[in-house]
């Protein structure tokens, strides 16, 4: 499965704080393939990961998932596309408050149609393999902010999802562990054949990335 952004422009805000987020972007990612995207802050990065994951819908231009172009889905069928084809780790991670570790991979894996007690096992070792087997039972108050958001990045994966989306997975985190869930979400692209996207500033994930889309290109490219 592919994923294709086809002139695509985002406006956020309204008045004065009025924005265009992206404006008449187009591009191609590829399945198998771990994508960083860069760009300075505030080039559109988070942007794009909320417009490909069906989280925020574009003024203009089509997101096509497969053969399914988003725009032409109800509100319900885009709920069950994020839940069931998209994997998400964001900044704020995003969990369910007063769930543990352990029950919020858990609870995405009932939310996506399967039943909770097989995946169990499989929770556990994603969750060690973040580096969290030491915290299971903890809840998300009770997570640093990189912990939080190493749960989120278990919890995606735990659904194996068609497309995964991640935003700057390695900023709360020390260098060594950096390099784990670089490695990790690498692995992950390759082995599963998922459609993989990065926003990152960090030189560790853009070196482990097969390719990279750098969003002043598009934005020099649609503004000339
Ligand atoms: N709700 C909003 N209303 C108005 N403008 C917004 C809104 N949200 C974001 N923006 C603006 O849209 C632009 C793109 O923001 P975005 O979050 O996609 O940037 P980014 O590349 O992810 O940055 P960073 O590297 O800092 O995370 C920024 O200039 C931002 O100020
Ligand atoms: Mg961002």
């Amino acid at each position: 499965m592919t994923l294709r952004l086809n002139d695509i422009t985002v406006t956020l805000g309204s008045g004065e704080s009025r924005t265009t987020a992206l404006h008449g972007l187009t591009t191609t990612f590829q399945p198998g393939a771990l994508t960083a995207l860069v760009g300075p802050s505030g080039s559109g990065k988070s942007t794009l990961l909320a417009v490909a994951g069906a989280l925020l819908r574009p003024d203009e231009g089509q997101v096509v998932l497969g053969e399914t172009d988003l725009a032409s889905l109800t509100d319900r069928e885009r709920a069950r596309t994020r839940r069931t084809r998209i994997g998400y780790m964001f900044q704020s991670g995003n969990l369910l408050a007063g769930l543990t570790a352990e029950e919020q991979l858990l609870a995405a894996a009932s939310l996506a149609g399967g039943r909770p007690r097989a995946v169990r096992d499989q929770a556990r070792e994603l969750l060690a393999d973040v580096g969290l087997a030491h915290r299971l039972r903890h809840r998300p108050d009770q997570l640093s902010g990189g912990e939080r958001q190493r749960v989120a990045l278990a919890r995606a994966l735990l659904t194996r999802p068609e497309l995964l989306l991640v935003d700057e997975p390695t900023a709360a985190v020390d260098r060594t562990r950096a390099g784990d869930l670089t490695g990790l979400i690498a692995r992950t692209t390759h082995q599963h054949g998922c459609v993989t996207v990065v926003a990152t500033h960090d030189p560790v994930v853009i070196e482990a990335a097969d390719t990279t889309i750098d969003m002043l290109d598009h934005a020099t490219a649609t503004t000339g």
